[in-house]
């Protein structure tokens, strides 16, 4: 019997990664370990908290002695490692938070599964998840394969490479059942308005400037969140011990020529003459240090464990703008208070 602890199941993916995992093996557990952040948010969950095999517990994966406790009380026998602080944006203006969550948690977190699991014969999976901004930035060519060397940029993605090399090195010098996967860009329902699409989506309905930061030549992979958590069951189902698998969506999008897309699709939801929503794109200053092209090759994922998007960009976009369109009420209850504060600081002077 599984009892898997699911780290930062409260935001964004680790929702998603959850509610697949709750709904497709009602015979395991699943412990739902979150600090609950402002990026946290247990309506994320609504739908499945009432099920017989989920349970929440709040925690800091940044608390050792939490964390030692919690693993006596619970024996977990796996753990699917999502907690992290996760905007680039956020890293750049407090870089330390990035440092305890994603490094110091991180390490807190392998070294109690070392401590609790080891000699145990069937050597439970640490499986960390990443994301393909380790890699550095691409020129116009090329695409990030698993054996791409690093190159963060970012105090976001310096600290999430720390992470994996930490987990790596808890492979090779403990022999920890480790595997790590590096995923390119997410969409879809539950993401946090502060990241590129839901921000954007809520500015146009709200008629409110969309900041493209330097002039949109910037370029990302994207891939919808589902099919982010269905990759991620696979992988811990049946990757090998101390491999790593890299996802993405195979759908570079400029960010220009994204925003001018999610306009045009918002025109026709709302109501509004074609071209009208284009007129919200504000050129804003650029981020320090912006990577100028992500591009992940997800061939090892196909090839060995038959992996491929389910869906595609505009059928995925077009869920994801209905969604938002629905869920008022959950946009407005993460979108007001302190977020709101942050995000008046963050644009203040763009
Ligand atoms: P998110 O910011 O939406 O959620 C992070 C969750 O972690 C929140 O629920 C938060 O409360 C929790 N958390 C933060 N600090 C914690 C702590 N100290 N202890 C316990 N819980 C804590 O993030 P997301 O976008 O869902 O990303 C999840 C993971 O996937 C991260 O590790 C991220 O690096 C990785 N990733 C994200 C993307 C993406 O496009 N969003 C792409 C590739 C990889
Ligand atoms: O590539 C995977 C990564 O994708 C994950 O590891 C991160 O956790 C996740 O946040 C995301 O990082 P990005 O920095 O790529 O995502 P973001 O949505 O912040 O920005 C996407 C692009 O859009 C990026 O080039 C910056 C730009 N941008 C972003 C915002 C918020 C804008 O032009 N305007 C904006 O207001």
């Amino acid at each position: 019997m599984q009892k898997i602890v699911i780290t930062g199941g409260a935001g964004f993916i680790g929702s998603h990664v959850v509610r697949r995992f709750v709904k497709n093996y009602p015979d395991y557990t699943i412990i739902n370990l979150d600090k609950l952040t402002y990026a946290g948010n247990l309506a994320n969950l609504k739908d499945i908290e009432h099920l017989p095999n989920y349970r929440f517990v709040k925690g800091d994966i940044v608390d050792s002695k939490f964390l030692i406790d919690f693993f006596v009380e619970e024996q977990p026998t796996a753990i699917i490692h999502l907690a992290a602080e996760s905007h680039v944006d956020r890293s750049i203006t407090n870089p330390h938070d990035f440092v305890m969550t994603n490094v110091l948690g991180t390490v807190n977190l392998l070294n109690v599964a070392r401590i609790n699991w080891e000699g145990r014969a069937d050597n439970p999976r640490f499986y960390h998840i990443s994301t393909d901004e380790v890699y550095g930035s691409l020129g116009k060519d090329g695409m990030f394969t698993e054996t791409t060397s690093y190159d963060p940029h970012s105090p976001y993605s310096a600290s999430k490479a720390s992470s994996d090399h930490f987990v790596r090195a808890y492979h090779d010098t403990y022999g920890m059942n480790t595997v790590i996967s590096n995923c390119s860009n997410n969409y879809g329902s539950f993401h946090f308005p502060e990241k590129l699409i839901p921000l954007a989506i809520n500015n146009i309905k709200q008629n409110k400037p969309v900041p493209v930061y330097g002039k949109g030549e910037n370029v990302r992979d994207w891939l919808w969140v589902e099919d982010h958590a269905r990759a991620i069951d696979l992988i811990f189902h049946k990757a090998k011990a101390g491999t790593t698998y890299n996802i993405g969506g195979h759908n570079e999008w400029k960010n220009i020529d994204l925003i001018r897309l999610l306009c045009s699709i918002l025109d026709k939801k709302l109501g509004r003459a074609e071209g009208e929503s284009a007129k919200l794109i504000t050129f804003v200053t650029d981020r320090a240090g912006h990577d100028l092209r992500y591009a992940i090759d997800a061939t090892k994922l196909k090839n060995e464990l038959g992996w491929m998007p389910s869906i595609t960009f505009e059928e995925g976009l077009e869920k994801t703008v209905d969604w938002y369109l629905a869920n008022e009420e959950w946009l407005t209850d993460v979108t007001s208070g302190h977020y709101q504060q942050y995000y008046n600081e963050q644009y203040a002077n763009r």
